[in-house]
């Protein structure tokens, strides 16, 4: 086998030269990346902000920025924007909105918003002393760590609790600090993240002047926050007449169809096939807004699974009630979302969603955000118990072939009509258009 070809230094070249240098790695010619100086934003401050946001970075990547209208979330109407490459969840969310609009609307909560960070360390010495000294020691952390959480306390933020954790049962000689934190409009991952290492360092201080021998080496192994968020949390519920149902429950009655949405939901509470596909239903609203607004959709994900695991097995985020008459479907999500800091600020389409949202404060981004979910897994959850989820993605599959077939746009027009009411492939496409 040839020796690994290493690339040395590929941060430090110019944009001209990463291009050379991959083309050389991959064999090609630097005419086979044009494309990359195509998809490059024409406005070369924008694309000098870009740069700055990565490392690396060769060109721009374009998803679709769209709007879905008309979400009415606890009495007020928002255009909700999105930023997502599958092409029917907007659809699906302006349907759902459209739906709600004239049935009470989403009514969403934020049930809380603390966060969590975690200094881990290994000590040689005796827990009761440990447990014995640390209120002194908790002290010191947060005293030593005051100076970095000055802005944040302006905004009513800072740390509101920390404890001592043994684990030495599991993990010889390992404890964790665990510290709580109130962010306020800022996800709060950077400061967190500074408060938890000046703690660590004032951890490895503190033990080195108040023990002797092994005690006095404490072993710092790792400071960083959780993104288990289980108390940063909103709930979402969109409720109606059971009869209002009406509309939606096609050839069965509303009381029949609101049974048979609950058991769909249901199903997705014992079988974690179904519940891992429901949640990404969940999803495809919630990352296209925290796309959209500059949020970091990996956090967002990473704890709602983990909080979707909670009680051992992973289930559904949504839940169904059917009382009195009524049918009611809510969501309860933890998310961690900022509108001040990170990128909100840095990057302008983020900045003009926040706008375009009215600029919300983190709370009120969290029940919008929360909202766009619970619409999309109702549209999901609507379409897979009545025509289906493949006739609603058909339009979408449908321009997509016509696209990648380079159709003109009468082309598209017959087309689109002629498959009306017909079923759509690939084939089927080309061999109406005679390619
Ligand atoms: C597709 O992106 C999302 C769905 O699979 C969600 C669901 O099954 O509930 C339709």
């Amino acid at each position: 086998m040839d020796k690994p070809n290493y690339i040395n230094g590929f941060s430090k070249l110019t944009n001209k030269e990463k291009v050379d240098s991959m083309a050389h790695f991959l064999g090609k010619s630097v005419d086979d990346f044009s494309i990359l100086n195509h998809f490059k934003l024409p406005d070369s401050n924008l694309q000098a902000r870009l740069e700055e946001i990565s490392e690396n970075v060769l060109s721009s990547y374009m998803l679709p920025y769209s709007i879905a209208p008309n979400f009415l979330v606890n009495g007020k109407a928002y255009l909700v924007p999105m930023v997502i490459e599958e092409s029917s969840v907007v659809a699906a969310a302006s349907a759902a909105a459209k739906f709600w609009f004239t049935r009470g609307g989403f009514t969403s909560k934020v049930v809380g918003t603390t966060k969590v960070g975690q200094v881990h360390f290994k000590w040689q010495g005796n827990g009761a002393v440990l447990n014995q000294q640390f209120p002194q020691i908790k002290n010191v952390l947060v005293s030593d760590s005051e100076h970095l959480l000055a802005n944040m306390k302006k905004r009513n933020g800072g740390i509101t609790g920390i404890e001592l954790l043994d684990f030495t049962q599991q993990l010889p000689n390992y404890y964790q600090i665990r510290v709580s934190f109130e962010t306020a409009d800022a996800m709060g991952a950077n400061i967190i993240n500074s408060v938890l290492e000046e703690m660590a360092q004032s951890l490895k201080h503190y033990s080195a002047d108040s023990f002797e021998g092994a005690e006095a080496e404490c072993e710092v192994v790792m400071a960083i926050l959780s993104n288990h968020t289980p108390e940063s949390l909103v709930e979402c519920y969109v409720e109606c007449d059971i009869e209002d149902l009406a509309e939606i429950s096609g050839d069965i009655s509303p009381v029949d169809y609101a049974q048979k949405f609950k058991t769909a939901v249901d199903i997705a509470n014992i079988d974690i096939y179904r519940a891992t596909t429901h949640n990404k239903g969940i999803y495809n609203g919630i990352d296209a807004v925290v796309l959209a607004t500059g949020n970091d959709f990996r956090a967002v994900e990473a704890c709602g699974h983990s909080y979707a695991s909670r009680d051992g097995q992973y289930k559904s985020l949504t839940t169904v009630d059917i009382y009195k008459g009524k049918f009611r479907y809510t969501l309860r999500i933890p998310m961690a979302l900022g509108t001040v800091g990170g990128l909100t600020s840095m990057h302008p389409l983020a900045k003009l969603s926040l706008e375009i949202l009215g600029n919300p404060s983190a709370n009120e981004l969290m029940e919008i955000t929360a909202a766009a979910g619970l619409a999309n897994t109702f549209s999901a959850v609507r379409a897979l118990t009545t025509s289906g989820i493949q006739k609603g993605h058909m339009r979408f599959h449908l321009n997509n072939i016509l696209n990648s077939l380079g159709a003109t746009e009468q082309q598209k027009q017959h087309t689109t009509e002629f498959f009306k009411n017909k079923k759509v492939s690939h084939k089927a496409v080309q061999k109406f258009l005679g390619k």
